[in-house]
């Protein structure tokens, strides 16, 4: 097991009607005045910009909102953030949405208190020091933005989505109702299931040797999230699976399903999926982050088992008791190796029928790529991870491109 640091200041309070608690939450932890950041509509449909500002008014907690931040947040809502956060002197920066509204409100957070331009943290020309507090009442299990040490924001003048990755956007609460996800298109729900899914692979196929403890934790929400998709898919209103799939959206990509598998000084996991997946909703803002991963998650599978198949046999047998034929207790003749290639090939193609089945698609054609706008990706990819990255298997470029016109 590799060493780790792992830290997870968030309160969480989780259950039904959560969110009218909000209120007395922050005004209990000293805060008097809020940014609340939100999305495109959702939350006003649903109430629950109502609920929560009534739960502030009722702790007797000023506020101010900016709304309208689109999936794929963009820098411009990010500075006109900062303005009303400066202006109005907030201590809270309180996002009421999925992971757009929780990272625009993050990257405000940074941007409040820094005296030059917010997006010289996600080109790397400056690093944050210090932040406004941020607080995330949760619409949408997905991003797992609302534990996270990270920030995802767009630039559509650059054509660049860019991260910034620090303690200081951790949230110091997340207010997490799951009767809130009852709404969500199925789209949205399966991009979600997705993405978290996502979070615990790219840390499971850190590269690294097994670490059975957290090997146990990851593989055991992967197959809690594959049990309650399809029931939330038939019954938006299940509670109990919405329930889950909140609390593994989070556990997720808090840092737990990493312990032990991340290179010290290094991310704990390999990411190179989510670099291509952020290149793929910089170039077309309209692709979901999650249905990008359903596509190329598998396809980077295909390119990089061999470097580590015992990684793909171990997730295999967890996830879907997929075990290569043994030669002699089966009675089968058939090298060894070719076994384990069958069984790998066998996981990566339930994997991928699963995120199929519910809705996600298969390839980035379906996406509107095509080559010509592949090759658009690999500058920013440069730009955001070099000309060489991934822990599981080091890629470059060319590998990039490759993955990406296999998944065409
Ligand atoms: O904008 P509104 O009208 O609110 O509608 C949203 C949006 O259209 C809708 N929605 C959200 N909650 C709803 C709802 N509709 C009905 N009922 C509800 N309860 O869903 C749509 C998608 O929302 P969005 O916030 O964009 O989705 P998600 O939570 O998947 O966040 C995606 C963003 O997070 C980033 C992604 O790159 C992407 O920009 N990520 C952030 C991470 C982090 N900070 O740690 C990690 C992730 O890997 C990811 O990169
Ligand atoms: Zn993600």
């Amino acid at each position: 097991m590799n060493d780790f640091s792992f830290y997870s200041p968030t309160r969480f309070v989780f259950g039904r009607k959560a969110t009218d608690s909000v209120g007395a939450e922050l005004a209990a932890s000293g805060y008097t005045r809020a940014l609340i950041v939100y999305g495109q509509g959702s939350v006003v449909r649903t109430g629950t910009l109502d609920r929560v500002k009534k739960s502030l008014e009722d702790a007797g907690i000023g506020y101010v909102e900016l709304g309208g931040v689109r999936p794929n947040p963009e820098i411009a809502s990010v500075r006109a953030g900062i303005e009303l956060a400066r202006e109005n002197a907030v201590d809270i920066v309180l996002p009421v949405g999925g992971g757009s509204a929780m990272d625009a409100a993050k990257a405000i957070a940074l941007g409040a208190v820094y005296e030059g331009d917010v997006w010289d943290f996600f080109r790397k020309r400056a690093v944050p020091t210090s932040r406004i507090d941020v607080a995330c009442v949760v619409s949408l299990p997905a991003s797992g933005s609302e534990a996270s040490n990270s920030c995802v924001i767009s630039n559509d003048e650059e054509q660049l989505k860019c991260g910034v990755t620090t303690d200081l956007n951790r949230p110091v609460l997340a207010i997490m109702d799951p009767e809130l996800t009852f709404t969500l298109p199925p789209y949205q729900t399966a991009a979600g299931v997705t993405d978290m899914i996502a979070h615990i692979m790219e840390r499971f196929f850190s590269g690294e040797p097994a670490v059975p403890v957290t090997d146990n934790i990851a593989c055991g929400m992967v197959r809690a999230a594959m049990e309650a998709a399809p029931r939330v898919m038939e019954d938006p209103e299940d509670y109990d699976a919405r329930a889950d799939l909140m609390w593994i959206g989070t556990l997720a990509h808090n840092g737990l399903a990493g312990c032990g598998l991340g290179i010290p000084g290094k991310r704990d996991g390999d990411w190179s999926c989510h670099g291509m997946e952020h290149e793929l909703s910089a170039f077309d803002t309209t692709i979901t982050h999650g249905a990008g991963l359903a596509v190329i998650f598998p396809a980077w599978m295909r390119h990089v088992w061999p470097e580590h198949p015992e990684r793909f046999l171990e997730f295999g047998k967890q996830v879907f008791g997929i075990e290569p034929v043994d030669p002699e207790a089966d009675g089968v003749d058939i090298e060894p190796e070719l076994a384990i290639g069958y069984a790998v090939e066998a996981t990566i193609d339930e994997l991928q029928e699963f995120f199929v089945s519910l809705g996600m698609p298969r390839t980035l054609t379906e996406l509107g790529m095509d080559e010509d706008k592949v090759e658009k990706l690999l500058p920013g990819l440069e730009i955001n991870r070099g000309k060489a990255f991934g822990t599981f298997k080091q890629l470059t470029l060319d590998d990039a491109r490759e993955i990406y016109l296999s998944a065409l």
